[in-house]
């Protein structure tokens, strides 16, 4: 394990990577209107990377062919833009991420597109969401990594959804995944401690029918084994001694 402390200089260009990230996944928010197609969000995200002196951490990942992930509506994560138009009733998922000064941030969120399908969708969207501010809200140095996953896994199992175990948060900063791994599933109190200056992204992925997943042929786009509605959320916090800072906070 190798986990990683920053200091205040790194914090400082982290504050401003994350303000960056806000703003650019606040642009992409605004843009999710039926008709608008996904590879303009994706053009929208390398404009603001190019004219903020930012670089990307998510083209050329592993051979990752884009800057930002768009996931819709049974996809899970890491669904590739393509040129394809949302629709009314869309659920979209991007997660998105950046390098400023040398140092990353990654952060993602669920919407619905204009007037949604069903009230089980608007309840898996809120879920999700509050899941990833419940677990925050539990960060301090000291707090155990397994109080993060169960905070997530109570409230989500209590109102009946799912959550896929085969993908993780994880610390970051000097590159996007660092350890420890951040699992959305485990037991309170268990685990190693959070230290004051780690940096870590919590990222709840829940669906509504299944917690089993399916990559699909393209190699990334992770969905739903039973095509069920899929939501992910997630921001970078800093942990300091009494608590936490948002690193990635924006205007949802
Ligand atoms: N942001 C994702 C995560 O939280 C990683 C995306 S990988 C990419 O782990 F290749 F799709 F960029
Ligand atoms: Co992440």
């Amino acid at each position: 394990m190798n986990i990683t402390i920053k200091n205040n200089k790194q914090i400082d260009d982290m504050r401003i990577g994350g303000k960056l990230l806000g703003r650019a996944l606040t642009l992409l928010k605004e843009s999710i209107k039926p008709g608008f197609n996904c590879l303009d969000l994706d053009k929208i995200f390398a404009n603001f990377l190019k004219e903020n002196n930012c670089d990307s951490n998510f083209k050329n990942y592993m051979g990752y062919p884009k800057y930002i992930c768009v996931s819709i509506n049974e996809q899970l994560i890491h669904g590739i833009p393509q040129d394809r138009e949302i629709e009314n009733g869309d659920i979209i998922s991007i997660d998105a991420g950046l390098i400023y000064n040398d140092m990353h941030l990654d952060a993602a969120f669920t919407t619905i597109c204009g007037k949604p399908k069903n009230e089980k969708d608007i309840e898996l969207v809120k879920i999700t969401k509050e899941s990833l501010f419940l677990a925050i809200e539990q960060i301090k140095a000291g707090v155990r990594i397994g109080t993060l996953s169960s905070t997530v896994q109570k409230i989500i199992e209590e109102k009946g959804f799912h959550l896929p175990t085969a993908y993780c948060g994880h610390g970051i900063g000097y590159e996007m995944h660092e350890d420890p791994q951040i699992p959305n599933v485990g037991k309170e109190k268990t685990g190693i401690r959070l230290v004051k200056g780690m940096t870590i992204c919590i990222e709840p992925m829940v669906q509504i029918g299944t917690p089993k997943t399916i990559v699909e042929k393209d190699q990334w786009t992770v969905r739903s084994a039973d095509n069920s509605m899929a939501a992910h959320y997630e921001h970078t916090i800093l942990v300091t001694e009494y608590g936490y800072e948002i690193l990635t906070a924006w205007e949802d």
